[in-house]
């Protein structure tokens, strides 16, 4: 029989990997408690026009990267590619659309793209949405919340790029002006700047072209479109928190989604390679009412896990760990209970039952290859008088027997 493999940017985690993930998702929930932000949990499958309308269709994510299928009822459904879309799906349908809000969620997401490092078909993403906030306090706070992200992980080579792309009007003003300005340029553009400039002209500013960056000096600048009050946020954020993270202003940052209006940054890690950006967020004003709500301004960002993961020191490596070794000649229900009795004791220490059938030898020798710092054995004799021998995997120090209350006692202050 042929063997089935995982799909093409797929991967699977096992626990050497997780060993990584589960301390930085506590540490993120930690901080998101901090902010008093509460979760929320939405669906990964939607109704494919949840996206369309949101994300956009001129998007790439929407026009090439979605996973779509059609159910048996023959209604389009997509896996979703991001979670602010499910998240405002889903407070409009509970009316909660007319009150002000503060949820973060956590899980996969999944995007057609061509695989590499740092970039996955099945991703994770943990998110932030401050939902019935205007323009104002909230930035603020969600930019004073990146900065405890990069502090609180000890990200190191951070950079959080900020950028402001007006109001839906000035947005627009600014669009024909950038259209205008490249339309003698268009025999010079790639088909990919040319389809952006039919579609969605904003996109071409994080163009990767070089010469289509030449072309853009002298182009239209978004500072000159948008307000005194939008300039003056940027530059205020840029003083309040320049100090907690390096913070640059780029009139070029517009961001792949198309509901975005407003604030918009991008924190990137010269860590990480080409895919550099492990936090992407901004303001989406209109996203509620796009999508037949009340009007509800808002403000959000996704960290990238994957990304973040591989560049965040936080770990559980110095987690403690303890091997039980059971060796007598038939099955001992009593060491379970002893080993039960242990974790009950002390729940901040991972004790791993060695269960296989080998020698007391081979057990020894599994459990140094770990980063266990004991092992607890229970043979014959120990059964016998009831005891445990306690033996350090670290140093050469003698081994010790125990009584079990004793072994309780040694294991509550390891
Ligand atoms: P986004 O910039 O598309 O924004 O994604 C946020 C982050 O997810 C990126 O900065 C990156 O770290 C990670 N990411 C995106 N695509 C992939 C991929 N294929 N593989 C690995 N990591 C990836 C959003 O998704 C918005 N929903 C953020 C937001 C929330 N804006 C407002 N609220």
């Amino acid at each position: 029989m042929n063997k089935i493999n995982s799909l093409r940017g797929m991967p699977d985690f096992y626990s050497d990997d997780l060993i990584r993930w589960t301390p930085v998702e506590n540490k993120l929930e930690k901080i998101f408690k901090t902010f008093s932000i509460g979760e929320i949990r939405t669906p990964i499958l939607e109704y494919t026009d949840l996206f369309k309308r949101s994300v956009g269709d001129t998007s790439d994510i929407v026009n090439k990267e979605i996973y779509s299928f059609n159910d048996r009822n023959d209604q389009s459904l997509s896996l979703r590619p991001e979670g602010t879309a499910g998240v405002i799906r889903s407070v409009i349908e509970k009316k909660l659309d007319q009150q002000q809000s503060k949820f973060w969620y956590m899980g996969p997401m999944f995007r057609y793209e061509r695989p590499q490092k740092g970039r996955y078909r099945q991703f994770h993403q943990a998110g932030i949405e401050f939902l019935g906030y205007e323009e104002g306090q909230s930035d603020f706070e969600l930019i004073a919340l990146v900065c405890s992200i990069i502090n609180g992980l000890d990200i190191k080579n951070a950079k959080l790029k900020i950028n402001h792309l007006g109001d839906k009007d000035s947005k627009k003003e600014f669009s024909s002006s950038l259209v205008n300005y490249l339309q003698p340029f268009k025999d010079q553009m790639d088909e990919k700047d040319i389809e952006r400039l039919n579609k969605n002209p904003l996109r071409i500013l994080d163009s990767k072209d070089h010469k289509m960056q030449e072309i853009l000096k002298d182009g239209p600048s978004l500072s000159n479109f948008i307000s005194e009050s939008a300039n003056d946020l940027l530059l205020s954020i840029k003083e309040t928190f320049g100090d907690q993270s390096i913070i640059e202003i780029d009139n070029k940052l517009v961001r792949g989604l198309d509901y975005y209006t407003g604030l918009v940054f991008e924190a990137c890690s010269s860590d990480l390679g080409a895919q550099d950006a492990f936090i992407g967020g901004g303001r989406y004003d209109s996203l509620a009412q796009t999508l037949g709500g009340k009007n509800m301004p808002a403000i959000g960002l996704a960290i990238g896990l994957e990304r973040l993961i591989s560049i965040s020191s936080v770990s559980s490596l110095n987690e403690k760990k303890l091997v039980f070794i059971s060796s007598t000649s038939n099955i001992a229900p009593l060491a379970f209970k002893i080993a039960n009795q242990l974790r009950n004791a002390n729940s901040n220490i991972s004790l791993d039952m060695d269960l296989t059938d080998s020698s007391l030898k081979a057990k020894l020798r599994r459990a140094n290859k770990t980063n266990a710092s004991h092992a607890f054995i229970f043979g014959d004799e120990e059964m016998t008088n009831k005891t445990v021998t306690v033996k350090s995997l670290r140093d050469d120090t003698e081994q010790v027997s125990m009584s079990i209350t004793e072994c309780i006692d040694f294991y509550k202050k390891i």
